[in-house]
């Protein structure tokens, strides 16, 4: 049975009544839960597994709207999106920071995409104009000016573009922090805690039913369980499995201080002598396999580029399932029915878009429009164009 109060109770053991339930301790759920706290909701956040250790902790953590971005309107979206998050994160690193006295781990340092073949090449020339005709940041690099700043790249790479603007952050430290942050701001953070399903009364959801069989009452009910979430209700998420590495240079840093972004994947630098090496973009529903294959081909395309990616010490190998919707754009704010939002399908940037999501919860909870209400998904997806 749960800690937690049944049916409009007070709830037993000092809890209050909740104004904001949040399901899913992941990246976007914690950090929901830290602004609703900091606004002064009492704010509970279940989360059925340990905090953080769903999508959010094998992300690589880049911050990187211009080098992930897709074509077509669903594509501006998310670009415009990532854009405004991008802006938030250095000053959302500083409150965390301060919050928990956890050091920032925000990175700045820019990235690069390198094209190692003709073919790439190709591809990449077609890459900055697309980007340089949106007014976005990107200067095309001669290989030889690549490698002046990063002189490990590969002697055979044949074209770069420095994306200046790009950061990186540790997905794990933003974990940890967010939900200190929260807990020290009141929320009450509980896990291994699964909720089953909404309870509904007509066109409204009061609360969750857990998979104990008690339930939770609230005001409002926030998903935000990532892949999980079309589990909850009518919300077109699927589960995109990535399978990722860590690598640990034994020297220390040093190697390499931009992300790379190449055919085939990226390597996120630590600046620790860690790094991140992904990701696999697999429909495998929820499997949880790790593969051989994942592993070589992620190491035989770094190589290409940065050979003494295979001097690293092999730390991990993981998998995350990305919240993916049909148009990739995340779905925030309320449902139809009353009393319930939706924070999920943040797909390959979950990340990047933590502090913009809680934004635009918090406004959406608040009834105010959002200064930017256009960016505030509707609670369907399918619907979108
Ligand atoms: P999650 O972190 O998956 O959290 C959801 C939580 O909900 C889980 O802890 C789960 O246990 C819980 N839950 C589910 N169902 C229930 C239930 N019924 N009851 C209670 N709890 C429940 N994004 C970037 O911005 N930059 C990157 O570089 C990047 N790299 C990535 C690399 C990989 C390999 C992968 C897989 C993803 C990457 N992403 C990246 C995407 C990012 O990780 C996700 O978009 C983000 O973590 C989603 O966060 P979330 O909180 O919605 O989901
Ligand atoms: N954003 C990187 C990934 O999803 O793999």
């Amino acid at each position: 049975m749960s800690e937690l109060a049944t049916h409009g109770e007070q709830q037993p053991g000092g809890h209050e009544p909740i104004d904001v339930l949040v399901v899913g301790g992941g990246v976007i759920g914690l950090s929901i839960a830290w602004r609703c706290a900091q606004r002064g909701l009492r704010t509970t956040l279940l989360e059925r597994g340990k905090l953080g250790e769903g999508a959010s902790r094998a992300a690589a953590g880049m911050l990187a709207p211009v080098s992930e971005m897709e074509l077509g309107a669903a594509g501006r979206r998310i670009l415009d999106l990532g854009l405004q998050a991008a802006q938030m994160w250095p000053d959302f690193a500083s409150e965390l920071s301060e919050a928990t006295g956890i050091p920032s781990q925000l990175r700045a340092d820019g990235a690069l995409m390198i094209a190692h073949d003709r073919d790439a090449a190709e591809a990449l020339e077609r890459a900055i104009v697309f980007r340089a005709e949106l007014g976005l940041e990107v200067k095309r690099l001669l290989a030889s000016e690549a490698r002046e700043l990063e002189p490990a790249l590969a002697p055979t790479v044949r074209l770069a573009a420095s994306l200046p603007t790009e950061q990186s952050v540790d997905p794990r430290w933003l974990s940890q922090a967010l939900a200190d942050a929260a807990r020290s701001a009141g929320a009450i953070l509980l896990e291994e805690m699964g909720v089953s399903s909404l309870l509904r009364a007509g066109d409204r959801v009061g609360g969750v039913r857990l998979t104990d069989g008690s339930s939770v009452t609230a005001s409002r009910v926030v998903v935000a369980a990532g892949a999980w979430s079309g589990t909850l209700g009518e919300v077109p998420v699927r589960p995109v499995k990535g399978q990722i590495v860590r690598l640990r240079d034994p020297g220390g840093a040093g190697l390499l201080s931009r992300v790379l972004r190449f055919e085939g994947g990226y390597l996120v630098p630590r600046g620790d002598g860690r790094y991140t090496l992904g990701a696999t973009v697999e429909e495998q529903g929820f499997a949880t396999s790790l593969t051989a294959n994942a592993a070589y081909q992620l190491l035989r395309d770094a190589s290409r580029v940065l050979p003494a990616v295979l001097e690293l010490e092999l730390e991990e190998i993981t998998y995350g399932f990305r919240p993916g919707t049909p148009d990739n754009v995340p779905v925030i704010g309320n449902d139809s029915l009353k009393g319930l939002l939706w924070a999920t399908g943040h797909y390959r940037n979950g990340i990047l878009l933590t502090p913009v999501t809680a934004q635009l919860v918090l406004a959406a909870l608040d009834g105010s429009p959002h200064p930017d209400d256009a960016l505030l998904a509707p609670a369907n997806s399918a619907d979108r164009d």
